[in-house]
Parts: C-alpha cells; structure tokens; sequence
C-alpha cells in the first residue's frame, strides 16, 4: 500500500490535474495507492479517475466522530463516502500536536470510519523527545491501545479492514527518516501489539506502513525490511511524478 497524504495542498483545480497526469503511470503496478487530498478537493479528484479506478483510492485526511450535527465546520465519515473516500487517516500527528486531538479522540474517529464504511489508517508515532527518553515503546503501545483496547477481546467493531501507519514525529517534513532497521523494530512492535488484541491471524491482515520524509530515493531501502507493508508519504506525493517514482519502487 502506497499512500499519498498532500496534507493542507492542491485545492479542486489541482487535484483533477493531478489525478490526471498520476493515471498514465500506474500501468502495472500491482501495489494498492491511495490518495488523501484535501477534502474539498475529493470531488474534483473522483471526477478525474472516472469509473476505471484500478488500484488507485481516495481518501480523507480527516473526519468528526458524529455522522452530523451542529459541529461547524468538521465533515462526517458518512459525507467523505459520498464524496468519494473509501480510506480515511486518523489520527495523524499534525492533528494530535496542532489541533490538540486526544487518544480518546483519534478512537472515536477511528470507530466512526468503520461505521461509515471507510478503513482507517491510524497513524501513531513518538516524538524526538519521546525516542531520547527510551519511549518508543511505550508512546506506540499507548496510541494503540487506546483505539483497539488493550485486551484480548476480539469486538468486530474492530477487526480489520484498518491499517495503521508509523510515522516518527521526528521524520515528518524534516528531510531525516527512520533508519531502515528503526522502523523495523517499531512495526514489529506495533505488529505483536496488534496481534495481542486481535489474534495472530487477524494481526498479519493489518498493513502497517512506514511514513516520514519518504523519497524516491530511501522508498527501496524502507519497504526491504521486514514488516514494512508499505509507505504513507507527504512532501514527496505532492509532484505526481515523483509520487509515481516511489509506487513504481513499489512495485
Ligand atoms: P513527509 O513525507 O512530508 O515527511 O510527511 C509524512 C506524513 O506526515 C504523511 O502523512
């Protein structure tokens, strides 16, 4: 799985634009891509991939936990499905440092994406000062827990479809990514963490993607180790080319 998050990028105009030159080069690629475009973009987006969608998917990068009501400004799960989103993130790090979303939060979202059909990509990670202080552990196991619980206790409010994504704080817009073999060690620690909840059989059907100053140039070295299911990538998704570069790595 290979995503593309253009975060706050490429209004409606764009996006068909976007969408437009990225389809010519999927030709054979066998990796499921999705786009997180703006949400006021999503429209424009569908419009442009049509009715032959392939192996491309659009998500949102956000969504209130209520289906509607008086929450202005904030968009339902339920009116990303109609717009076009079949995945939605939550609980991207922007969100939980920016805007102050709580792990009590980023559940609800995560709940109301499942009610609403859509999967969600549950994006944890620590910060450069977590890592310091030895935390990683700890910080990736509390975001987890607190969207899937800690116990094992099979609901099927949770089994999969979902997804969760490693994004080091850290490594987000700063150019420096995880080591290779860091974020090995982090997935399998999210993959055993996942697998105490669910179950062994469950956990293997969770992809659990890398992000965080992703390149066409460190995309091989990262999707190589093992539990690296794929990639959620931000600066280096917002040029189509570049973007199409790394799926292709992809494979
Ligand atoms: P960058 O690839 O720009 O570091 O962003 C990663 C990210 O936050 C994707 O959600």
């Amino acid at each position: 799985v290979i995503a593309g998050n253009w975060k706050m990028n490429h209004g409606p105009r764009a996006a068909g634009a976007y969408v437009g030159s990225f389809l010519p080069l999927l030709g054979g690629v066998r990796s499921q891509v999705l786009l997180f475009p703006p949400a006021l973009s999503l429209p424009a987006a569908r419009a442009a991939l049509g009715e032959d969608r392939g192996s491309l998917a659009l998500g949102i990068q956000q969504i209130h936990d209520h289906p509607s009501g008086a929450f202005t400004g904030e968009l339902s799960a339920e009116m990303a499905v109609e717009a076009g989103a079949t995945y939605a993130l939550v609980g991207h790090s922007e969100r939980r440092a920016l805007f102050r979303e709580s792990d009590a939060e980023v559940a609800l979202r995560f709940r109301a994406a499942l009610r609403a059909g859509l999967q969600p990509v549950l994006c944890v990670g620590e910060t450069l000062e977590e890592r310091q202080g030895g935390g990683v552990e700890e910080v990736l196991g509390r975001q987890l827990d607190a969207v899937l619980g800690p116990r094992s206790s099979p609901s099927a409010e949770f089994l999969p479809p979902f997804l969760v994504a490693y994004e080091p704080v850290w490594a987000i817009g700063t150019g420096v990514h995880a080591e290779p073999e860091d974020a090995e060690a982090a997935h399998a620690f999210l993959r055993a963490r996942i697998a105490l909840r669910l179950g062994d059989t469950r956990s293997a059907e969770v992809p659990i993607l890398y992000g965080g100053s992703v390149t066409p140039e460190n995309a091989q070295a990262l999707l190589a180790r093992e539990g690296v299911d794929g990639l959620l990538v931000g600066g280096a998704s917002l040029n189509p080319v570049s973007f199409a570069e790394i799926v292709r790595i992809a494979g």
